[in-house]
This record gives C-alpha cells, sequence and structure tokens, in this order.
C-alpha cells in the first residue's frame, strides 16, 4: 500500500458531512490518499503521515465532477445544423439521424477515437466518471459495439436503442419496440448497466417507454429516462411511477410533475448546456431544489442539442441562468450526479471515495461560475 499527502490545499470541498453541512470546506487542508482511495482528509495541522506529499499551493481542491448522462459513442458532426438553429431553425431531434448513418459508416477504431478523444476532453476539465449511451447505431449489431466499445472505459454504460425509431422502420414502430426489447436488449445488457428511452413526441410514447423500461429491468438493467425536454409530457411521471434513478431534461414541468420528483426521490438530470445550445428555455433548478427534488447536473454531450463536454460550464449556466446557488450547482454536479447513477463511492472526498480530486487553478470553488469559460483545472489526481 502507498499513501500519498495532498497538502496546501487553501480551500478543501469535501462534501462530508463529518465538515459540517452543504459542501463541507475546510481551510488550509490535506487529504491523504491510500492507493488512490481517499483515506483522511481535513485540517493539515493534524494530517497523519504518508510515504509521499504533493503540494497543490494553496489552490482549490474539489471532487471529481460525475456526469451522468453523456453520448459520446457517434461518428461526425452536426455543426451545420447548429448554425442553422442559430439562425433560428428550432431542435427537435430530426439531426440524430445524420449521426445515426454516419455512426454506422464508421469503424470500431474511428468509433473508439473519438470516444477516447471526448473522454480525454472531459478529464482535462475535472469530469472523472462518466455515463455513456448508445443511441447512434439502432441495430443491433451497431448498438451492441456501441456499449462494448464504451464499456471498456467506463462502468456506467446505458443502452439507449430507444432513442428514435430508425428510418427503416418508419412505417413499423412497434415493430421495432420488439426489435429493442428483443434480440437488441439481449445482444447489449451484458454490455450496459442501465436502459434509457427518449420519451418525447416524435421519439417513443409513455407506452412504448414502459414496456422497454420494463424489459430492461426483467435483463437485470436499471431503468433512466429522457423526457420533457421538447415539451410537456407524461415522462416524468412515468419515472416517477418507476420509480427509476434518474429522468433527465426536465424543461417542461407541471407542478404534478415537480410534486412527483419530490415524493418519489427519482433524481432530476438537468443538462443547461441543451438549452444554451439549442436556445431554449432552462429548467426551473430554482423551484425544484425549493420543492425538495434531489437535481444532478450533466453536460449530455452530444453532437446535436449539446456539443460540450464541460461540467464547469453546466455549473456556471446553473448559477447564472438556473438560479443555483453556486454551492448547490458544485453539489448537483458531483453528489448529485452520483446520486443519479445510484454510486456512494464517487461525487465527494469522503475516506473511501475513489472518485478523484480536482485541483483548481483558483483559490475557491465560487471561481467555477465566477470565471465561466476560464480553463480552472490544474490537475486530476
Ligand atoms: O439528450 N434528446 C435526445 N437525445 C440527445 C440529443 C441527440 C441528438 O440531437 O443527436 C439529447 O438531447
Ligand atoms: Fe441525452
Amino acid at each position: 500500500m502507498s499513501s500519498v499527502m495532498v497538502t496546501g490545499v487553501g480551500e478543501l470541498v469535501t462534501l462530508d458531512p463529518a465538515h459540517g453541512h452543504g459542501l463541507g470546506v475546510v481551510t488550509d487542508a490535506a487529504v491523504v490518499l491510500e492507493d488512490s482511495v481517499v483515506a483522511w482528509t481535513g485540517p493539515a495541522a493534524g494530517a497523519p503521515a504518508a510515504d509521499e506529499a504533493v503540494d497543490v499551493g494553496g489552490r482549490a481542491v474539489i471532487p471529481g465532477f460525475v456526469d451522468s448522462h453523456s453520448h459520446l459513442v457517434f461518428a461526425g458532426d452536426r455543426a451545420a445544423e447548429f448554425a442553422a438553429r442559430m439562425a433560428g431553425t428550432p431542435y427537435d431531434g430530426g439531426g440524430i439521424a445524420t449521426t445515426v448513418a454516419a455512426t454506422r459508416g464508421a469503424s470500431d477504431e474511428q468509433l473508439e477515437a473519438n470516444l477516447l478523444r471526448l473522454l480525454g476532453e472531459m478529464r482535462r476539465q475535472g469530469t472523472t466518471t462518466v455515463e455513456v449511451k448508445s443511441g447512434y447505431g439502432l441495430t443491433v449489431a451497431d448498438e451492441a459495439r456501441a456499449l462494448a466499445l464504451a464499456r471498456r472505459l467506463t462502468p456506467e454504460t446505458t443502452f439507449l436503442g430507444a432513442h428514435v425509431v430508425p428510418p427503416e422502420y418508419a412505417d413499423d414502430p412497434a415493430g421495432y419496440v420488439d426489435l429493442v426489447t428483443g434480440p437488441m436488449l439481449e445482444a447489449c445488457a451484458p454490455h450496459a448497466r442501465w436502459i434509457d428511452v427518449f420519451c418525447e413526441r416524435g421519439a417513443f410514447d409513455a407506452d412504448q417507454a414502459r414496456a422497454i423500461l420494463e424489459a430492461g429491468s426483467a435483463a437485470g438493467l436499471g431503468g433512466r429516462l429522457h423526457a420533457n425536454q421538447l415539451g410537456p409530457g407524461p415522462g416524468v411521471r412515468l419515472a416517477c411511477e418507476l420509480g427509476l434513478t434518474a429522468v433527465d431534461h426536465c424543461t417542461y414541468l407541471d407542478d404534478a410533475d415537480v410534486e412527483a420528483l419530490a415524493s418519489s426521490g427519482t433524481v432530476a438530470t438537468l443538462l443547461p448546456g441543451v438549452e444554451f445550445s439549442t436556445r431554449s428555455p432552462y429548467p426551473d433548478a430554482r423551484g425544484l431544489i425549493d420543492a425538495g427534488v434531489r437535481v444532478a447536473l450533466a453536460s449530455d454531450c452530444n453532437p446535436g442539442s449539446c456539443f460540450t463536454s464541460s461540467m464547469p460550464l453546466c455549473v456556471a449556466l446553473g448559477v447564472r441562468e438556473m438560479r443555483m446557488t453556486p454551492d448547490e450547482a458544485l453539489t448537483a454536479a458531483t453528489l448529485g450526479g452520483a446520486a443519479a447513477l445510484r454510486r456512494d463511492d464517487v461525487g465527494h472526498l469522503r475516506p473511501g471515495s475513489r472518485g478523484g480530486l480536482v485541483v483548481l487553478e483558483a483559490p475557491s470553488y465560487l471561481h467555477l461560475a465566477y470565471r465561466p469559460g476560464v480553463p480552472l483545472v490544474s490537475q486530476v489526481l
């Protein structure tokens, strides 16, 4: 066993109730890691001995971000679609078919290289745990290969065969649901931890989503849902009724949706990069938090609705555009993401934490929202 002491931490965000509520901030702090797992945190003056020491020179240290929603296995990009959107064409998910065609035509090596590039980009911005979805293959073989590629790089893989109905099934959506719940699920389940459905007008309705989620659950997968992104709908209430771990987007909610979220404990994952990149109204994070809903922030990094991999950007948007406090936004991007993945070993710096430390090029975590667009991650340990 080898131990490392990280010293000279001007401000340490532990999210450990042992260090007080909220962020559990300790100033002039140290962290001791044993074989990369947090063994001790607290004021530097009381730190136990360690084999080696790393001095971070007064910088702030936070837990690695937990990005609980991304779509990184794809080929091509849709920059022209983005430019058209900025000129007034609304986002309706129709561009997904463009990425499906490019992804089907790409080699495993191309898909893996793109995935590695994006994961590297995320890590340099402080993300140490990431969920990756399939959903741009939409055949048995293409969905299974996307998940097999992703599974080598993260345990948090999600089968999203129910992203949209692919063009070859346009006249037979029920046949496509049978494929997803039958042979596709069978081929994908060994490489996935989760199953997800895009429950929205133009994609899958509530009955289809229920059937797909139930089949996934019977195959041992946890459920999550894309819902209420493009307009109001039944998805959020379905997610709560089924007791899913998380329901994502939550942009268009009514009072009954908020109440269902608050009483079910299903995590509402907000993806403000999508609203930024589609020029849409932001979800009401303030209202959700005040109603007692557990929220997470995630990137939704994908080539269509939101091609950012930056959790610091999501934190800044949460604070500036969704009226979260900086503490709420950082909590949602770490502990909230961990809750959305049912993980208790990441998203904090408590003894036993495996989620890594992020050293900021700043004296305080407040700079994440205060200095938007600035590369603030100096080191990921
Ligand atoms: O989370 N909403 C569905 N899926 C993605 C967008 C996919 C795309 O446009 O390629 C999302 O926003
Ligand atoms: Fe998504």
